[in-house]
Formats: C-alpha cells, sequence, structure tokens
C-alpha cells in the first residue's frame, strides 16, 4: 500500500501520528499500521528514553601541561562529562520531558518567583546507534525546550549552544555520526541557575527530543509555509501560497520534484502543485507553489475545521521527503472602532493569558495533560489564549488548531541583537502556519516601551515577524506609556495594554486609528474552596472581592473591556494558577492565586463568574459556596448566571428572586441551616436551568474520576485522574482534607497536586493530601498495552480502584539505551 492509499484508510490523527510525529491522539483506539518506520521517507524519531542524568554541575578537569591544552582545543576532544569516554554508569536514568526542578522540595531560600525550587546546574547523556543504511541520510537532532541555558556535545565536539529556555534547537548532525555498531554519545549541559522570567521556569530538557532522518536532499524542518489567504481576484476564491525550503547535504546537486497537496480528510484530494528545483549540495533552494480552493470549510473557534497540507518531494520516482502542515481557512482583522473580526463576524476575544506549567509535572507536562487544560478552557467559555511570556510546545500550538482557539503568540526576549532576532524568527518560522495565531507580540511590558530605542527596537522585530508572515498583525503588552510622544505604540500594528483600564478612552482619543486590546488585566486572588480570607493562613476567599493593585476583580476588569467596542478583548491573568510568582503571600505560599481554575485545573469560583459572563449561547448557572457550615453561620450566596432571572431557594423556601446580573452576579446572604440551596434561574419568565448545593455528610469513601476513558501505549501517554472524597450519597466533601496513599501497576505516577498554594507537600512520590475535597494524581502509560491499575486508599475512608486500558498504538522510539 503507498502512502497516500494508505491516507485513505486511517483516520486523520492515526496518519498524522504515524507521520508527523509528535501529535496528540485524542481519540483512544487507533489502527496499527503495518507499515515500518524504515519505510517512511522522513523518519521522525522521539528521543524521550535512554537519557542518564545528573543533578550538580561537573567541573572540566583542570589544563595544565601543553600536550593537555593542545588536545583539549580540537574537535571531537571535549573533555570530562562531554567527553564519549565519560563514565557515565553512576548517573540515574530519566526519560523526557523532565523538569528537575519540579523533583526538588519547596526551600525558603530559593527564589521566590520560581516557587521556591532550587534549580542549578545539571548533565544530560545519551547515547545512539545509526546504522550502515543511514549513512548519507541527513540526521538532525531536534531538542524542543531546554530551560535554560544548553552547551550540546556530540561525540565530543560542541555542536551547538542554546540562549533561551523556549525556543527549540535543532542540530545537523550528519558530519559528525558514525555508523554501524560504534555508539555515538550525545551530552547536553543545562544551565538553570539562568532565568528568564518572574515566574516558574522549570529546569532541564522540559519538552521532546526527537532524532529526523531523511533524504540528504530534504524539506528543512519548519521549511513550509503554507498558510491560505482568502483571494477573491484570483481563479478560486482561497489560495494557499505553499513556500518550501529545501536543503541538500549530498556531494553533488540534485533535481527533484516538489509536489504540494491539500487534502480534506473525508473528501480525499483537493488541489495539487507541482515543480521542479535543483539543490546546489550544501546549499538551500526557496521555491514557491499556489494551491487553490473555492469555498472551503472555514476554520473558528465554534468549528475548528482543518485540512492538510501534503509537500513531498519525488527523486527517481521515489518519495524521498515529506511533510503534513495542518491549515485552516480564516480571515482576520483588526478595526480601531469595532474590535476583532474573524471571516468578517465579529468575535470578542474571551481570553485567558497561561504559563506553561502544572502540579505535579511543573513545566515537563505531556500531551494528554495540554489537551486537559484546553478542554477546561473551552468549557469555560474561553476562546482565546495570550501564551505568556514564551513560546510554547509545538504540540499544544497544534492542539489549539484542533480545539479552536485565537492565539497571542508571544516572543519571550525584548532584544533586537542578532541572537535574540533569531530566536523570534525562529518562533514565527515554527507557528505560522498555524490557523490558531491571529497576534504576534513581541514583548511584554518592557521599561524601554515609551522611549525612542523601544520604538526602534520593536520596529526592528516587526520588521524580522513580517518577512515571515504578512498576514498577522504585531503586536506589543504595553502597562505604561501609552500617552508618551514616541513609544511602541507607533511601531506595532495593535497595541496591547495591560491593566491601565482607566487609560482605554484617553488612549483610544488621542489614537482613534490604533486598533487596541486588553493583553492583560484581572490579577485578582482566589483560593479554590475557600469562602473567608485568612490572610494570617494565606488564605484569599473565593468571592472576588481582591485584586493586585495594578489589576481589578474578574467582574470588573470584564465589564471595562466588554463595554468598549474598539477594545478587541481580554486576556484574563490568568486561566490557571502556576507556580511562583506567589502573589499576593509569599512563604509558604508558593504558587499563583490569579488562576480561574487552580494548578490542577479544578474550578474555582472565577470559572462560573467568567462562564455566566462569556457564554452567550447556552444557559449558566451555579452556586456558590459550598453547604457545610456551622449553624447560625451567615452565609454569603452567590449565583453565577447568563440568565434574566435568578431566584434562590434554601430548604425549598425561596429567599428571593432577583435579576439575572452578568457582570456583578447575584448574591444573598442568609443564615445557614443544613440541608441545600437551590437555584433557579429563568428566561423570559419560564424555569429553565436549576443548581443544587447539598450539606454533605461526612466522608466515608474515596473516589476516583479518569479524565478520558483509556491511555495509548505510546510509553508517554498521560491523564490527569482527580481524586475525591465522597460521602455516603457518593457527594464530594468539599471540607475533606484526607491524606491519600496510592499504589499503581501497568504505569506511573509522575506528578500530583491539590491546587493548595500553601501546600509544602512534594509532587512526586505517591501520596498527596486532599485540599477542599480534591487532589489530582497524574498517571503515564508505558508502550506495552494492557490495563493501569490506581488505588487510593486513606484512613477510615474506603478505598477506590480504577482500571485505565491501554490500548495499543503505533509510535516510533528510537532505541538508544546502552544497558
Ligand atoms: C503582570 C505581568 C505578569 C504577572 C502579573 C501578575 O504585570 O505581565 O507576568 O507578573 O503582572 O499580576
Amino acid at each position: 500500500m503507498n502512502r497516500r492509499d494508505l491516507f485513505k484508510s486511517m483516520s486523520a490523527t492515526a496518519f498524522v501520528a504515524s507521520f508527523a510525529g509528535p501529535a496528540l491522539a485524542t481519540t483512544i483506539a487507533q489502527p496499527i499500521v503495518d507499515v515500518s518506520v524504515e519505510d517512511l521517507p522522513r523518519q521522525v524519531l522521539s528521543l524521550n528514553t535512554g537519557w542518564r542524568f545528573h543533578l550538580g554541575d561537573i567541573a572540566m578537569p583542570l589544563l595544565v601541561t601543553h600536550d593537555d591544552t593542545y588536545n583539549a582545543a580540537k574537535a571531537g576532544r571535549a573533555l570530562g562529562a562531554a567527553s564519549p569516554h565519560y563514565d557515565d554508569s553512576a548517573w540515574g536514568r530519566v526519560s523526557l520531558p523532565h523538569d528537575f526542578a519540579s523533583f526538588q522540595p519547596i526551600d525558603s531560600s530559593a527564589n521566590v518567583d520560581q516557587g521556591y525550587r532550587k534549580r542549578g546546574i545539571a548533565w544530560y547523556r545519551n547515547a545512539l546507534k545509526f546504522t550502515a543504511a543511514d549513512r548519507g541520510k541527513h540526521i538532525e537532532l531536534q531538542l524542543d525546550g531546554i530551560a535554560t541555558f544548553a552547551t550540546i556535545w556530540f561525540n565530543g565536539t560542541l555542536v551547538a549552544r542554546n540562549w533561551s529556555g523556549y525556543n527549540s534547537t535543532y542540530i545537523d548532525l550528519t558530519p559528525y555520526v558514525t555508523y554501524g555498531d560504534e555508539w555515538n554519545t550525545l551530552v547536553v549541559r543545562v544551565d538553570a541557575e539562568a532565568m528568564e522570567g518572574w515566574w516558574y521556569e522549570g529546569a532541564g530538557i522540559y519538552r521532546d527530543a526527537w532524532i529526523v532522518k531523511r533524504n540528504a536532499v530534504h524539506i528543512a524542518t519548519d521549511g513550509v509555509f503554507a498558510h491560505p489567504v482568502l483571494d477573491p481576484s484570483g481563479p478560486a476564491d482561497w489560495k494557499i501560497p505553499v513556500e518550501v525550503t529545501l536543503e541538500n547535504a549530498g556531494k553533488t546537486a540534485r533535481e527533484v520534484q516538489v509536489i504540494s497537496n491539500l487534502w480534506d480528510d473525508t473528501v480525499g484530494l483537493l488541489a495539487q502543485q507541482t515543480t521542479t528545483v535543483t539543490v546546489p549540495p550544501l546549499g538551500r533552494t526557496v521555491t514557491h507553489l499556489s494551491l487553490v480552493l473555492n469555498r472551503p470549510r472555514l476554520w473558528s473557534p465554534d468549528d475548528p475545521q482543518l485540512y492538510k497540507v501534503e509537500t513531498y518531494l519525488m527523486a527517481d520516482n521515489k518519495t524521498i521527503d515529506e511533510v503534513f502542515t495542518p491549515c485552516g481557512f480564516r480571515t482576520e482583522r483588526f478595526d480601531a472602532q469595532k474590535g476583532f473580526f474573524l471571516n468578517d463576524q465579529h468575535i470578542k476575544l474571551k481570553g485567558v493569558c497561561l504559563h506553561q506549567d502544572h502540579a505535579g509535572v511543573g513545566t515537563a507536562i505531556p500531551e494528554g495533560v495540554l489537551d486537559f487544560r484546553l478542554r477546561k478552557l473551552k468549557a469555560l467559555g474561553c476562546n482565546a489564549i495570550r501564551f505568556s511570556h514564551n513560546a510554547q510546545n509545538k504540540a499544544l500550538m497544534a492542539a489549539c488548531d484542533r480545539h479552536g482557539f485565537l492565539v497571542m503568540a508571544e516572543n519571550r526576549n525584548f532584544n533586537a541583537s542578532p541572537d535574540y532576532l533569531e530566536q523570534l524568527e525562529w518562533l514565527v518560522r515554527r507557528d505560522r502556519n498555524h490557523p490558531s495565531i491571529i497576534l504576534w507580540s513581541v514583548f511584554n511590558e518592557e521599561p524601554m516601551q515609551a522611549t525612542e530605542q523601544g520604538y526602534e527596537m520593536v520596529r526592528r522585530m516587526s520588521a524580522v515577524v513580517k518577512s515571515l508572515d504578512t498576514t498577522r498583525p504585531v503586536t506589543a503588552a504595553m502597562n505604561g506609556g501609552l500617552d508618551a510622544p514616541l513609544s511602541v505604540a507607533h511601531a506595532v500594528d495593535v497595541v496591547g495594554i495591560n491593566y491601565q483600564q482607566d487609560k482605554y478612552d484617553l488612549f483610544h482619543t488621542a489614537h482613534p486609528d490604533i486598533p487596541v486590546s486588553s493583553s492583560e488585566d484581572t490579577s485578582a486572588f482566589m483560593t479554590r474552596g475557600e469562602y473567608l480570607t485568612n490572610k494570617d493562613k494565606h488564605i484569599m476567599a473565593s468571592y472576588d472581592d481582591e485584586a493586585a493593585p495594578w489589576g481589578e476583580t474578574h467582574r470588573a476588569a470584564w465589564k471595562a473591556v466588554a463595554e468598549r467596542d474598539y477594545i478587541a478583548g481580554q486576556f484574563v491573568w490568568t486561566g490557571f494558577d502556576y507556580h511562583g510568582e506567589p502573589t499576593p503571600f509569599t512563604y509558604p505560599a508558593n504558587s499563583s492565586y490569579f488562576g480561574i481554575m487552580d494548578l490542577c485545573g479544578f474550578e474555582k469560583a472565577a470559572f462560573y463568574i467568567h462562564q455566566a459572563q462569556w457564554i452567550d449561547n447556552a444557559p449558566v448557572l451555579a452556586l456558590v459556596p459550598h453547604w457545610n457550615w456551622q449553624k447560625g453561620d451567615s452565609v454569603r450566596v452567590m449565583a453565577c448566571t447568563n440568565l434574566d432571572e435568578v431566584e434562590l431557594l434554601v430548604n425549598g423556601k425561596s429567599v428571593g428572586r432577583q435579576k439575572g446580573n452578568r457582570f456583578e452576579m447575584n448574591y444573598w446572604t442568609v443564615p445557614y441551616v443544613a440541608g441545600a440551596i437551590e437555584a433557579r434561574g429563568y428566561k423570559a419568565g419560564k424555569p429553565v436551568k436549576m443548581a443544587r448545593v447539598e450539606t454533605t455528610g461526612a466522608a466515608v469513601a474515596l473516589h476516583l474520576v479518569p479524565d478520558r476513558k483509556g491511555l495509548n501505549a505510546t510509553g508517554n501517554d498521560a491523564q490527569p485522574i482527580r481524586v475525591e472524597a465522597v460521602d455516603a450519597k457518593g457527594r464530594n466533601v468539599p471540607l475533606a482534607q484526607d491524606m491519600v496513599a496510592f499504589e499503581i501497576s501497568g504505569g506511573t505516577i509522575i506528578g500530583l497536586g491539590n491546587g493548595d498554594p500553601t501546600s509544602l507537600e512534594p509532587e512526586k512520590g505517591d501520596r498527596r493530601s486532599l485540599f477542599n475535597g480534591l487532589a489530582q494524581v497524574i498517571v503515564q502509560a508505558g508502550e506495552s498495552a494492557g490495563t493501569l491499575r490506581l488505588r487510593a486508599t486513606a484512613t477510615g475512608l474506603k478505598a477506590a480502584e480504577l482500571l485505565v486500558p491501554v490500548v495499543p498504538v503505533r509510535a516510533p522510539v528510537y532505541q538508544t539505551t546502552k544497558a
């Protein structure tokens, strides 16, 4: 069966997973395709296993003699732990993604913004074999993300240095590889003393690693740009200008045919174009093709329709390389008066800012957890994400396309010098095919934002972006200088205003032609499941009463945006809590209080507030708080609804019907009596939705709730499991704080959390206490199909057991382990 026939017989997900490397299989069962990886023109092989790890630095030997000094200055002769001859057999074994900071205890002497976890320096080593059949191929190492500075040696030669914890490193290993029985040595020294942010950044090789083998003549990494544009004057109403960059690692020039196909998963081939080019030895050739299509199904948050551009190279009647690029047809426009338009439809951006970490795993987040987080955001009614303040895992970008989010992609370092412009260029080149991306942000809150120098820097950074992509505007997130005579506002297409909501109208009046978004706002505080603030205990109540001095409550921030058509939308700081920057408290508080959800993705009251504010097409009604108080307590009850009216009943008796208030929410203060509170929501006078909160009994049992019904046996598929304490009637007990112990077989526990920002418990291991009724355990399946069994026990509670089927899939794993 050839590849194109195969395509027709496979599910889209399996197809992408088989041929394009990292793509999340959200479907549980996938066909196993009987094609050896060796048959593929491009082999994308995971290099996540086989690593040896040493925490702490290893000094290079001191050079004293001439001979030692002379030899050490030569290629292939790196010394110490960088040398192929170094004995690493005593080092530990780890798999990627690996955030070594997440294994560290919380230590009050460590950096507050890094969540009080020590980072430091560490070394990684791996050993690889290449067969005789690999000779003549182009062999590339791809390291998707290393925090923070990295030095990389291959077979004793220093092959790369990387200066940012957020961009990938692509290294052409071809000249250094030895073939046959000999091991090749890969060494990475990570300096995570270096910091690029004021949040938890993780440490180590915290994203995936890949070995990519392709023909000497091949499509360069990130070498296809195929983003559809509307073209009413063309032969069809849409066209996809396809730019392909080819490289040749061979010794002679080679003529190849470049073919681009546009595929639809159900219909099949929709368009094709072919051209012929010659690629000089050790040279690059850029070629342009064009695919056209009439009336495609448009991509949007509500209907994230994706097509696929397949670009392949043919020589001597054989396919010698192949790349699949997901693409979505959509237009975008920022209007200075009316905000954002997608496909000519007005969409208010209802967005969140996100950092990349999660409970238990730090920054080493498996795709299953990334996908879980995006599904939570969908349920929130969120349609936009600002990836503050750096480039993300590529799997996350692909997931945004699939789930339909409008993304502001952000560059980490504000700097117009060559090293840093290269980081920006890498970001745009890697991500410019994603229909989800609507904005490129070149910085966040820079002190030079209102200076001539800042303006000049942004002009240069914007020019780099435009040289690679003219279809999306450039923005910058400003926290001051809006009224300066010269600022970066004059060098960007869309001005991002962080906070400063009282300056919106002044800025708009002074600059009626500049489109504006609220690139960051809110920064309000809540502890999940807590309803009384206790500053001594570092607890913030969940009624949305308090925000940082520079921020606003969730309710006020949205109101300021919603009432102004010219503001394209908002990005709430933040969607989820994150490790580090534990505002408004410090130790023992070690994670943020800003999240609409906590570190595990459990809903705080802010979740329901935003649902009420943001969701227009379905009734929303939720009640806060729990109903387990002491007799005589006076309790403030909040209803969050998007309906016309809402009525509160306590034990069946109405305590008042109010006009629904989507900006402020609805409140009653009532004396506590055990039983139940109930809210009834009305639309046009008719009851359409009900919410009920009951007084629970004491906890009697544990309960485990999986996120997905199964796991794929890829070796790295993971999912969060919710751990609850329940009463005799199976109701979640909102105040339970029991310590839970876990036993697992058929998989591993890779992290634990409970959303308590003050918890000092480790996030690794096999036990975790519940925090206000909930905890989370993240489990990962191995490479063998079977059953993952998780058992949870706690003193005095009935144990819970969960069986998760682990289904077979085909995923090439590069075998590297020496022992
Ligand atoms: C902003 C900043 C964010 C975060 C936030 C906390 O000024 O851009 O990174 O620090 O404040 O409120």
